[in-house]
């Protein structure tokens, strides 16, 4: 087989202009590829803004006439792609993706959150299953050491049989994609039964341009029997680690927040034996990275070369969607969400467009 044929959707401002809410992921993505010299070429993108795609063709190769600002026309005129990247904002996600597949593009590697609303997320699916494209999203936590130690001390059954996992963020649609994912990794990819939440939005949050709360409490329970629970917002330390895991015999914590800690440790474990923590090494490694996107655009391209979709499949994204769109849900409908989820929109801002939440929007600094 020979190199796979990569291009890209939103490309990001030119670095040195990058922004708070523009981090350019396109970026992260394009060094990804180009380190797998000769697996891997990419070769057009597109960008709303012309400015932005000739610079992204400029830094990585790509012919300036494969420098487009319509995507559709990138679709349209370039040969079939192998992978494209998708890294705009939340709304476009489902649009830009519905296109790539119907355009019959080997697969999509796109950003998180999955979709701007359920019955998007869904679509993305099915439209990707129906076309033969290969859907992922870039949760590339999961390919950290701190993670995959910690799902290997559950594996080896050190924390005992797992009862619970945990997380606290910000919010449960933006960051917590991830932590509810990094929550289905830990607990071996389970769905789940049913959502209960509560969510607080007085005060206008807008991250990528999409709605997210202030504060929630998420509890889940998994097909397993393990439950979930995630705190976000200003109750974020009812869960005193970013991501939490509780066995029958013990207790892991990924990014403790315990103030006594040593270190801010990243990965420590504990058995209701032990007398202190054991603090894992995990080699230079943190919570966020280094070089998590590298390792799962890696992994994606050798699992594409196999024919196989990647453990970043559009499968184990939409049980992590279906968490939080179900939170969201609950929270609307004052009760608890039993799965599989059945609705279409995006709850929270149904409640915000009904007027049944009336975020203050921040004075302009
Ligand atoms: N995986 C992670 O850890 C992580 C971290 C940060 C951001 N993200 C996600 O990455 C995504 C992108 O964020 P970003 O900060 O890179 O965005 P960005 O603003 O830096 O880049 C988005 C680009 O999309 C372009 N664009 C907008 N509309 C378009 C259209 N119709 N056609 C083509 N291009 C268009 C913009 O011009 C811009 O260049 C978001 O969904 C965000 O949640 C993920």
């Amino acid at each position: 087989m020979g190199a796979l044929r990569v291009a890209f959707i939103g490309t990001g401002k030119k670095p040195e202009k990058a922004s708070a809410m523009g981090y350019g992921m396109a970026q992260m993505h394009a060094m990804a590829y180009q380190a797998l010299k000769g697996e891997v070429e990419i070769v057009a993108c597109a960008d709303i803004v012309r400015e932005n795609a000739l610079a992204f063709a400029e830094m990585y190769g790509v012919p300036a006439k494969s420098a487009y600002t319509d995507y559709r026309e990138m679709l349209a005129k370039e040969p079939k792609f192998d992978i494209v990247s998708i890294c705009t904002w939340p709304h476009l996600h489902a649009p830009m993706t519905i296109a790539c597949a119907e355009a019959k593009a080997g697969a999509v590697y796109c950003e998180k959150p999955m979709a701007y609303s359920f019955g998007d997320a869904k679509k993305m699916h099915q439209t990707c299953v129906m076309n033969g494209t290969k859907l992922h999203f870039n949760h590339q936590r999961r390919f950290g050491k701190p993670y995959r130690m910690a799902r290997k001390l559950i594996d080896d059954g050190v924390i005992g049989k797992l009862e619970r996992v945990e997380f606290t963020c910000g919010d449960i649609y933006d960051y917590g994609t991830h932590s509810v994912d990094l929550s289905n990794y830990l607990n071996g990819e389970q769905s789940a039964k049913w959502v209960i939440a509560q969510i607080d939005y007085r005060e206008e949050k807008l991250i990528f341009g999409a709605h997210c709360e202030n504060q929630a409490l998420v509890q889940w329970e998994y097909q397993n029997g393990v439950l979930g629970l995630g705190s976000t917002g200003a109750g974020a330390k009812h869960v005193a680690a970013h991501n939490k895991a509780i066995g029958s015999n013990g207790v892991i914590e990924l990014g403790s927040h315990d103030p006594a800690a040593k270190e801010k440790p990243v990965l420590r474990y504990r058995t209701w034996g032990m007398k202190d923590w054991e603090y894992v090494d995990t080699q230079g490694e943190h919570l966020h990275g280094p070089g998590y996107i590298d390792r799962a655009i890696a992994d994606l391209v050798a699992c594409l070369k196999r024919g196989e979709s990647s453990e970043l499949g559009s499968a184990q994204a939409l049980r992590a969607t279906e968490i939080i769109f179900a939170a969201y849900h609950s929270s609307r409908i004052h009760g608890r969400v039993d799965l599989p989820l059945v609705i279409e929109g995006h709850p929270l801002v149904a409640m915000v467009e009904e007027g049944l939440l009336k975020p203050h929007k921040k004075p302009a600094s």
